[in-house]
């Protein structure tokens, strides 16, 4: 028989990303609606080991869905990749009446869910991550934001990449996944993008692609270069004594993580926030919270580590093919 849930507990873990605010908001109402205690606990799993938990009512939840970061704070915690961690936090929920959690964050975070819902605390895990590298859903929390937030920052690059006829490296987040550089390749109409999941990078033929494009009339040349690729500034100095046109590295950095989340990151930060309380209030544990094939949907935790994506390889391909000139 399917346990009773009574508390829902709230936490956030690893990156923050824009719009888990949001999927707290949405955890917090609709367990109250559904009859239901709520508590926030503090800075992911190092709060629960130290005991960070406080009472959450709607109030406590009133204008924070256009808030970036986290109201609950997030940490990594290395006690908690221990099994002695891992037991001291199902005690910490005993003790404090939480029978169930919902976890937002990302793949790391929900192999921490994953350990507490098999000491028996009924676990849902939501996905908050700008890097969109989780590979049951199509969409995480954050992504949206941070895209759009990289893609206006290249913009601006850009107008001084041109206005001094300079090549420009922008590095963006992403951690080992190209996402968000893919699509801001595309969106900014990158001349190249470096991506780790296609390694494919040939120095020498970015060099005579630049060269070609200045023979051509090309004020400038924006190359996006992933985070999991790196090295954008030792590459820029290489760049610029090969070609000897001046040549910039920008390293983006956590602005992407920050900032208002977009109306997308709002609105699904909110339906998956309130499946992940509903959920739990049928009962259900060990599951994460998706977007598949335009729907919200629930999957196995196991089975949602075990599952692979990556880059589709006709976007990749109609992204390298627009920024040619034949
Ligand atoms: P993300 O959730 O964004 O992938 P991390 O990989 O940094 O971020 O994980 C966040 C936290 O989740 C870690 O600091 C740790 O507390 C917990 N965690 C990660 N991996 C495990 C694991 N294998 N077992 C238990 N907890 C884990
Ligand atoms: O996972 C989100 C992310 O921003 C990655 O893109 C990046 O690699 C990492 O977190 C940076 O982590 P930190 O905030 O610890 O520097």
């Amino acid at each position: 028989m399917a346990k009773e849930i009574k508390t829902i507990g709230v936490l956030t873990s690893g990156g923050d990303a824009p719009g888990m605010n949001a999927a707290i908001r949405a955890v917090v109402r609709k367990a109250l609606v559904n009859g239901k205690q709520v508590k926030g606990i503090l800075k992911g799993y190092s709060g629960l080991l130290n005991e960070e938990i406080i009472d959450l009512s709607a109030n406590d939840v009133s204008n924070t869905i256009e808030r970036g970061g986290t109201i609950l704070f997030t940490a990594r915690c290395k006690e908690f990749m221990t099994e002695e961690g891992q037991k001291r936090g199902a005690e910490v929920c005993q003790k404090h009446g939480i029978d169930g959690i919902v976890v937002i964050g990302g793949d790391g975070s929900f192999r921490g869910a994953q350990k507490l819902a098999a000491l028996g605390v009924n676990t849902i895990g939501v996905p908050g991550t700008i890097d969109l590298d989780i590979s049951c859903t199509e969409y995480t929390i954050g992504f949206d934001t941070a895209v759009n937030t990289a893609m206006e920052a290249i913009d601006k690059v850009r107008d001084t990449s041109t206005s001094h006829e300079r090549c420009s490296i922008i590095e963006v987040m992403g951690r080992n996944a190209g996402y968000i550089a893919l699509w801001c390749g595309i969106a900014n109409g990158a001349e190249d993008i470096l991506l780790p999941e296609n390694y494919d990078y040939d120095e020498q033929k970015i060099i005579n692609n630049i060269i070609e494009n200045r023979k051509r009339g090309k004020k400038h040349h924006i190359i996006v270069n992933a985070e999991g690729v790196g090295h954008s500034t030792s590459m820029a100095r290489r760049i610029e004594a090969a070609t000897g046109i001046e040549t910039r590295a920008t390293i983006l950095g956590h602005m992407q993580r920050g900032g208002s989340p977009t109306c997308k990151d709002r609105v699904y930060a909110s339906m998956m926030g309130a499946m992940a309380a509903d959920l739990l209030c049928d009962g259900k544990t060990n599951r994460v919270v998706g977007y598949q094939h335009g729907r919200f949907q629930d999957f196995d935790i196991n089975e949602a580590l075990a599952m692979v994506k990556g880059i589709d390889p006709y976007q990749y391909q109609v992204a390298k093919d627009l920024s040619k000139h034949c």
